[in-house]
């Protein structure tokens, strides 16, 4: 966390060509920066971030993707629902991370499903956070049957789309919110602290 002007990240896990969660967290993004932040896309897909090996040391893209979400006041995940969960790719980025990236940052999730019902990625990222101290959005995107709501890089379900963009508004007006309490969960968390 940083003074300044707000900075908001936003994380999306897939590699898809042309995915859905890209489009959306761009989305997110833009309505961030309308808002007067400051923002950058980590994308799954053209980022270099090995599967999450403990013993080894940062490779790839990791040290900038550690950089950047610790600079940042907001993090927006953005996922894929894969089997009634959230993606392994965006699991692998967090991996990286720890403490250090999200204690006491402002999160905010979004999760794109082919079909009716992305909401268990939402449930399932919701506790990831806890463990690791993020404060989360109450306020969160669902986007189900992806391919009726975004045509290429743009939305056709204006509803949608007007919830992504209160994401994006959100998470800037509520970036630097003074969590005061952390969770039973963060206790054992041991992995967080010393990665
Ligand atoms: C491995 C895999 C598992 C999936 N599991 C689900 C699922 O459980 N429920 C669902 O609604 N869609 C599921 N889908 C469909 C994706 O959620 C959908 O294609 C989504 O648009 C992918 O996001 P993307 O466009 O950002 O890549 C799955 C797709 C893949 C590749």
């Amino acid at each position: 966390m940083t003074d300044g002007p707000i900075r908001v990240v936003g994380l999306s896990g897939s590699r898809r060509a042309g995915s859905y969660t890209h489009v959306a967290i761009e989305r997110a993004l833009t309505a961030s920066a309308t808002a007067g932040a400051e923002t950058t896309h980590l994308e799954g897909r053209s980022l270099d971030i090995p599967l999450l090996d403990p013993d080894a040391a940062a490779a790839g893209d990791v040290e900038r993707l550690r950089d950047v979400v610790a600079a940042s006041d907001a993090i927006l995940l953005g996922t894929p629902m894969y089997h009634g969960s959230y993606s392994g790719v965006l699991k692998n980025m967090i991996d990286h991370c720890g403490f250090d990236e999200f204690e006491d940052a402002t999160v905010g999730l979004l999760a794109v499903a082919g079909g009716r019902f992305p909401i268990t990625a939402l449930e399932h990222l919701r506790s990831v956070c806890r463990s690791l101290n993020a404060w989360v959005l109450p306020w969160e995107v669902a986007v189900p049957r992806a391919r009726t709501v975004i045509e290429g890089d743009r939305f056709t379900d204006e509803a949608i789309e007007e919830r992504v963009v209160e994401l994006g508004e959100r998470a800037v007006e509520y970036a630097r919110i003074s969590p005061h309490q952390h969770s039973f969960e963060s206790e054992e968390n041991v992995g967080a602290a010393h990665r």
